[in-house]
């Protein structure tokens, strides 16, 4: 996730309005910032890795010429947060400027043609593909206009993009584009503005188009034009009036920021696909080398971990061990060694606990290797090879969207091992990665179908003083986040156990009306659950269950049920069956008048020890 932004104005200089514009869209990314503007036929460019207002103290966004440009905030993807990664990028002769935010798949495979037909590359991006691409087009077929060759090197493009472009050979006009990755434009009688988010533009007009995928725009002083990419077709569609405040477009019209991130998870996950295969393959090579891997991370994270203990060693046979990274340094540090491996798990990449488990691990030198949604962030730099999740900044303090990311992320990671060793049939791969390429689907069907009906249940349990989450095999970990979820934000006690050891000391809790939240998954572990279940009825429990739909056993023994698309494999359910609890979560809170955004004593990174 990064923030794009362009504009167009009848007089005066863009470079102000795209450097306020592109404060208002930090929230969607803040390790970077760049603009580029044209004036009198000659590109301006202003760019640097920082937080806006550290760059522009150095640098002076707004002093720059010209009334058209285009800006960037990002959130880095493809190469570290460096100068030379920042957005915008130019092609070889410096004439074209690209801001992107999205991910281009197929970007090595471009890069690797266009080196040889004598580009010249300067960053570690995907996004510098494209005014190289460009360049290529118009060399090839001097005759195109800027936005043919635009329109032309769209159709090599596979991912997701929001593309604005600029060019010294037509210097009067942005051209933009989308597949996936949000674009907007904004008018108002002084200019023409595009932008991935209507808060980017509402301090000057609240007029505004929605660009659809597929689409590309071309943006001159006097208006727009919106045109198919497929064929060229030019599309009619008149602006729209937005009624939101600034605060409230920030949050897309979302009251906080954790709903607006659960509502993201599909396409989140959806982004999670997009990671380039070597990285998956690398990683899953040092594991397949461990002697021993333990997987190290606090809160969200560790439960993340908890589930990849099951998806490695049911797909990879690989045994790993799941550690509370502020427990690593006393649990494990004396038997770490050069031959172990640390997968540490950290959506920050800063939190001091996990930071330290990987020093304590590198002092004895083991191979660190790490996931995390902030690249350049501590654990990049101090990681052998790292992956990031690819979720875009998460604001809201409880984890929702990087949990989910982290989850499909790890069973990649798992199916990558599995290949490697061989240990499972390649049909039972195929049905792993068939289900995990339609689990964003999944999630949107649960958001849409069940929402409305986990609020009425979030009404019906909110003065319950205490809850119980459940379940077996790989949903202890679900139950574990659903757990966290609750008590972090709406402030119930909760505990949480694998199903079977409930009856080993906790169930004695249990009374008349206490509610019970059972994750259950069709898997191998169903029938035992029911069990599980009947045990906690007997005792007087209000049982929810999480169940696959049309699961009829369970839903005729639960007080009430939540059902969650059919046919979801064991290892990958975490991941929707954890999306109901972080809605109950979220309206618990609110039925109690809390603000789940902020809950207290907590904060989003926790950089002590
Ligand atoms: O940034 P990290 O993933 O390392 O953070 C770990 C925990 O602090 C974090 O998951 C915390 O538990 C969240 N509040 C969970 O919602």
């Amino acid at each position: 996730m990064c923030g794009i932004f362009g504009c167009i104005l009848k007089e005066g200089n863009a470079a102000p309005l795209i450097h306020s514009s592109l404060k208002r869209l930090e929230y969607r990314g803040y390790d970077s910032v760049g603009i580029a503007t044209i004036s009198d036929g000659k590109m301006y460019i202003k760019k640097d890795s920082g937080k806006i207002d550290e760059v522009d103290k150095i640098v002076n966004l707004d002093d720059m010429p010209g009334n058209l440009g285009i800006g960037h905030t990002r959130w880095a993807t493809h190469g570290a947060p460096l100068k030379v990664n920042s957005h915008p990028h130019t092609d070889c002769t410096g004439e074209i400027a690209v801001v992107h935010n999205g991910i281009i798949e197929n970007f090595m495979e471009l890069r690797a043609e266009l080196q040889n037909l004598g580009h010249t590359f300067v960053s570690k991006t995907d996004t510098e593909v494209m005014p190289h691409l460009i360049e290529e087009t118009l060399k090839q077929n001097p005759n195109l206009t800027f936005q043919q060759a635009v329109l032309a090197s769209l159709k090599r493009i596979e991912g997701s993009y929001a593309f604005a472009i600029i060019s010294t050979r037509e210097p009067n006009k942005i051209i933009c584009a989308r597949n996936e990755s949000p674009l907007v434009l904004g008018i108002n009688g002084k200019g023409v503005f595009c932008a991935s988010d209507i808060p980017a533009f509402l301090e000057v007009t609240n007029k505004a188009v929605m660009i659809n995928n597929g689409e590309l725009v071309i943006l001159t002083a006097d208006g727009y034009e919106i045109r198919r990419i497929s064929d060229n077709s030019p599309v009619t569609r008149d602006p729209i009036k937005v009624e939101w405040t600034a605060e409230m477009a920030v949050k897309q019209g979302y009251p906080h920021f954790m709903i607006k991130e659960i509502h993201e998870q599909p396409e989140t996950l959806r982004n999670t696909l997009r990671i380039q295969d070597h990285y998956l393959d690398l990683l899953a090579t040092f594991l397949d080398r461990a002697n021993e891997v333990f997987l190290v991370a606090c809160g969200t994270s560790y439960h993340a971990c908890l589930a990849a203990s099951y998806m490695f060693s049911k797909l990879a046979f690989l045994p790993t061990y799941p550690v509370y990274a502020s427990e690593f340094l006393e649990q494990c540090g004396k038997s770490v060694n050069i031959d172990s491996t640390l997968l540490a798990v950290s959506q920050s990449g800063e939190t001091a606990d996990t930071i330290g488990a990987v020093s304590c691990a590198q002092q004895r030198a083991a191979t660190v290797l790490s996931l995390t949604n902030v690249i350049g962030s501590t654990m990049t730099r101090i990681s052998r090879v790292y992956i990031g999740t690819q979720a875009g900044p998460e604001i809201g303090v409880a984890a929702t969207k990087t949990f989910t990311s982290q989850l499909s992320v790890l069973a990649q990671l798992a199916l990558k091992l599995a290949k490697k060793r061989g240990k499972i049939s390649q049909d039972e791969i195929d049905c792993l990665e068939e289900n995990l390429k339609k689990m964003p689907d999944d999630v949107e069907t649960i958001v849409r179908t069940q929402e409305e009906k986990i609020k009425q249940i979030a009404k019906k349990y909110v003065d319950s003083k205490v809850f119980f989450f459940l379940g077996r095999g790989i949903s202890t970990a679900t139950a574990f986040e659903g757990r966290l979820k609750l008590m972090e934000i709406a402030y119930i006690p909760s505990i949480a156990f694998p199903a079977g050891e409930s009856k080993h000391g906790p169930i004695s809790l249990i009374e008349d009306g206490f509610p019970v939240v059972f994750i259950c998954p069709r898997d191998d572990t169903h029938k035992t659950v029911i069990g599980n279940i009947m045990e906690m009825k007997a005792r007087g429990a209000h049982i929810i269950a999480v169940v696959e739909e049309g699961d009829k056993e369970i839903e005729s023994l639960a007080d009430d049920f939540i059902e969650v698309p059919k046919g979801i494999p064991s290892i990958l359910s975490p991941i929707p069956f954890a999306v109901p609890l972080q809605l109950l979560a979220y309206y618990t809170a609110l039925e109690k008048g809390y603000n789940p955004d902020m809950p207290r004593n907590l904060a989003k990174s926790v950089t002590v020890k």
